[in-house]
C-alpha cells in the first residue's frame, strides 16, 4: 500500500485536512497527531474502516477502540451521560480524558470490541479536531503503534511502524503530553479510573468523590483488553529486560551506578533511563536516555516512550530506570514504566 506522508509541524493546511477526511470518508485509515500520542484513525461508524485499523496494527479484535469527537453533542453515540461524567467533560475537554459510557446501536460492535460501552474523547490537538470536523463523524483511533510497541509520540515513529500499512500519516512534531489519555469508566457504578494519565486521580475525585482506583485490579493499558481477569494481552516491553530502581534519591543513584558497573564488567550493553542531571555519572559506553530535568514529571511523561524505543534501536542488553514518586502525573508515568518492566522493581 502506498502511504501519503505529510508533516505539518504545527501549521494546519486545510487542503491536506480535506484530503485526509476524504480518505476517511471512503473507509481508509489515517495516522494523525493528538496531544497525548499519535492515533490511527478510521470512520468510527464504518465497520470496514475499523477492521482495517485492527489489521494495520496487528491488534486483537476484542480490544475496543476510543472514539474521538469534536463537539459536545454525543447523544447519537452514547446513552445517558451521568451528571458527574458531564462535569468532567466540561472541565477537561478538549483534552487527555476518555470517558467510557454505554453506547447506542449507531456505534458498530466492531468499534467497541463487542462491548456495550464505548470510550469517548475530545482531543485538543487542532489537527485532530479539524480532521474530525472535516469528516463530520467520530474518528475511532487506538494509539498508532504496531501492537506490542510503545505508543508513538513523533511523526517519524508512526512512519517507522505504519508506512505501507495505512493510507496516510499526518505529523505534528512531538506529542506535547506523550502519555495516553486518562480513562474513566462511567458504564459501571461506582465509576472507575481505568488508566491513569495527565488528568490525575486527585483531579478526578475533586469532581467526583465516588471514583475508585484499584491499580492491581485494573491493569488496562496499552494494547490490553479491558475487564479481563489479569492481563490478557502482553503490554509493551522493551527487547532488553528492564529494572526500575525505587527509593530515596541518593540510594537510588548509588544503586543504579553499582548495577551499571556490574553489568559493564559482564560486557553488557547498557541502557539507562534517568533525569538529565545523572548523565555525568555514566561513561560514553552507556546508552543514557534523558527523561528531562529532575522533578519535571511532565518531561518524563513526554520522553518515556521515545526513550524505550531508543533502547530497542540501540540493541542494549539490559536497562535500568530511575523511578519517580507516584503522585500526580508521576502515577501515570510509573504505571507505564512498571508495565514496560514487567513489574521488575528493586526497592532500595
Ligand atoms: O490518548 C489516547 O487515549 C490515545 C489517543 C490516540 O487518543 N488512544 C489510545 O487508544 O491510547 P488505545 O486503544 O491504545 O488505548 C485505549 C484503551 C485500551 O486499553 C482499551 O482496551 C481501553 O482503552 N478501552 C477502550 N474502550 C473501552 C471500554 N469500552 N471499556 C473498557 N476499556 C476500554
Ligand atoms: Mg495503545
Amino acid at each position: 500500500m502506498h502511504t501519503i506522508k505529510i508533516n505539518f509541524e504545527k501549521k494546519v493546511n486545510n487542503d491536506q485536512i480535506e484530503q485526509a477526511a476524504k480518505i476517511l470518508n471512503e473507509g481508509g485509515i489515517v495516522a494523525f497527531p493528538t496531544e497525548t500520542v499519535y492515533g490511527l484513525g478510521g470512520d468510527a461508524l464504518n465497520p470496514i474502516a475499523v477492521e482495517k485499523i485492527f489489521a494495520a496494527k496487528g491488534r486483537p479484535q476484542d480490544n475496543p477502540l476510543i472514539i474521538h469527537v469534536a463537539d459536545d453533542d454525543m447523544s447519537r453515540f452514547v446513552q445517558t451521560i451521568p451528571e458527574k461524567a458531564k462535569e468532567l467533560m466540561d472541565k477537561f475537554w478538549p483534552g487527555p480524558l476518555t470517558v467510557i459510557l454505554k453506547k447506542t446501536s449507531l456505534v458498530p460492535s466492531e468499534t467497541s470490541g463487542g462491548l456495550d460501552s464505548i470510550g469517548v474523547r475530545k482531543p485538543s490537538n487542532p489537527i485532530a479536531l479539524a480532521l474530525i470536523k472535516a469528516l463530520g463523524r467520530p474518528i475511532a483511533a487506538p494509539s498508532a503503534n504496531l501492537s506490542g510497541k510503545p505508543s508513538p509520540t513523533t511523526f517519524e515513529r508512526c512512519v517507522e511502524d505504519l508506512s505501507g500499512r495505512v493510507d496516510m500519516i499526518i505529523g505534528d512534531g512531538q506529542s506535547i503530553l506523550g502519555l495516553e489519555s486518562t480513562i474513566v469508566d462511567y458504564s459501571v457504578s461506582p465509576p472507575r479510573l481505568l488508566r491513569p494519565g495527565y488528568i490525575t486521580f486527585e483531579e478526578l475525585i475533586e469532581v467526583d468523590k465516588t471514583m475508585v482506583y484499584d491499580e492491581e485490579g485494573t491493569r488496562v493499558g496499552d494494547d490490553e483488553a479491558p475487564k479481563a481477569p489479569g492481563m490478557k494481552y502482553r503490554h509493551y516491553a522493551p527487547k532488553a529486560p528492564m529494572t526500575i530502581i525505587l527509593g530515596d534519591k541518593d540510594d537510588v543513584i548509588k544503586k543504579m551506578v553499582d548495577l551499571v558497573s556490574e553489568a559493564t564488567k559482564k560486557d553488557l550493553r547498557i541502557g539507562v533511563l534517568a533525569p538529565d542531571e545523572r548523565k555525568s555519572l555514566y561513561d560514553e559506553f552507556v546508552t543514557f536516555i534523558s527523561l528531562g530535568a529532575e522533578q519535571d514529571s511532565r518531561a518524563m511523561g513526554r520522553n518515556l516512550f521515545e526513550g524505550l524505543r531508543q533502547c530497542d534501536d540501540m540493541d542494549v542488553d539490559v536497562i535500568f530506570a530511575e523511578g519517580i514518586e507516584e503522585a500526580g502525573i508521576g502515577k501515570a508515568v510509573m504505571n507505564r514504566l512498571k508495565k514496560a518492566s514487567g513489574f521488575q522493581i528493586i526497592e532500595v
